[in-house]
């Protein structure tokens, strides 16, 4: 198996910006205030999703969040053994400059986290109390969180493949409006895996920007709906192979960056496709993996012997 990485010239140095962190914790939270909440899946989908921004104005955390970090959330109330419950931490979708422009609106982009597991329907605490908030209401919050998934400081001189999967594209949605507001000229790519179309979360801004901007793609890989040409199921992972004509080249540039967000497990896909593909400059190798064939690692080594490299973000929960 070939390395694809061979174009001679060196990655540029990725820097990352400098972000705060952890100005409130849960010992030491802060309180906003809901400003907008709905509904961003079809009707007639089977999952629900929301679209929501919080007003942080008075909290201290007005215009810090950047694209790529998180903000955490204190649900209120107490656990089953009587202990207040914990925080959960929620992907920032709009850009750093803020919702619309200002710089006191957050949004994130949340999914009633139900399901039913042998007969019994559970419902996730955090995930629904916000999903159940109106505008006005306040709430417990901290943050920001995370300090390298982020857009590169010089990001004009990358390109970026995106694989989402479900509200692992909010991220992308803030870092997408930032690198189009900014005129980016390389190309950005977004691998979107969802079950049904009903499902394509901000589907109308990502194919208005594929259809009006040249150096932008938006490719959907709807699981349960579409199959691909052998039959199987479509999944993110399986785009590099089913789209190579326009991933190669770009995942082949020496100054692309692969960005991943989503459900956890869905890095070992990529990875083993980056792989076969011979992509391996995007991963980092633990023992003996470097001196074997890629086509013949076990999905065990591909779990826990490969790694993210520096030009790879990733995100999974
Ligand atoms: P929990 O109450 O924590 O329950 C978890 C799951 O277990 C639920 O599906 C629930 O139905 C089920 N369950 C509950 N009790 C039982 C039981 N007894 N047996 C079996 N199952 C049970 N989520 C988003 O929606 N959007 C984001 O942008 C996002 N970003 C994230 C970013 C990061 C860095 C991380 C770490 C996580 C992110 N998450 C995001 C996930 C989020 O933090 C929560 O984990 C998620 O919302 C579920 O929390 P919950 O309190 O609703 O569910
Ligand atoms: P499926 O559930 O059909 O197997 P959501 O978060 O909205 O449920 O979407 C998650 C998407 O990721 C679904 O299309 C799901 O497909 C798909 N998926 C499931 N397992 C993996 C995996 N290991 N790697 C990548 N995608 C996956």
């Amino acid at each position: 198996m070939s390395d694809n990485n061979t174009n001679g010239s060196s990655t540029p140095k990725i820097i990352l910006p400098e972000v705060e962190i952890n100005l409130f914790t849960p010992k030491k939270p802060t309180t906003a205030t809901i400003a907008e909440n709905y509904i961003c899946t079809d009707d007639s989908s089977p999952n629900v999703i929301r679209h929501i921004t919080i007003d942080l104005s008075g909290s201290g955390m007005e215009g810090i969040f950047r694209s790529g970090q998180s903000i955490g959330i204190l649900p209120p109330g107490e656990n089953e053994k009587g202990k207040p419950h914990k925080l959960r931490l929620y992907s920032v979708s709009s850009p750093s400059k803020g919702e619309n422009g200002q710089p006191y609106l957050v949004s994130t982009t949340v999914k009633r986290a139900n399901e039913e597991v042998d007969g019994v329907f559970y419902t996730g605490v955090c995930s629904n109390y916000l999903s159940n908030l109106k505008p006005g209401d306040s709430l417990m919050i901290t943050g920001p969180s995370g300090k390298r998934f982020l857009l590169p400081e010089n990001s004009e001189e990358f390109n970026y493949v995106f694989f989402a999967t479900g509200t692992g594209v909010a991220p992308f949605r803030g870092m997408i409006m930032e690198l189009i507001e900014a005129g980016h000229q390389g190309q950005i790519v977004l691998v979107f895996g969802c079950p049904y179309r009903t499902d394509l979360l901000y589907r109308e801004y990502f194919e208005d920007l594929d259809s009006c901007h040249p150096n932008v793609h938006y490719l959907k890989m709807t699981s349960r709906e579409d199959r691909r040409e052998n039959g199987s199921k479509k999944y993110v992972q399986t785009a590099i192979e089913d789209y190579s004509e326009l991933l190669s080249p770009i995942l082949g540039a020496n100054n692309t960056l692969v960005y991943l967000c989503g459900m956890k497990g869905m890095q070992t896909g990529i990875y083993e496709q980056l792989a076969k593909q011979g992509f391996l400059d995007y991963l980092n190798l633990r023992g003996d993996l470097e001196d074997k064939d890629p086509t013949e690692w076990t999905w065990e080594e591909l779990k826990t012997q490969v790694k993210p490299s520096e030009r790879t973000f990733e995100e999974v929960y």
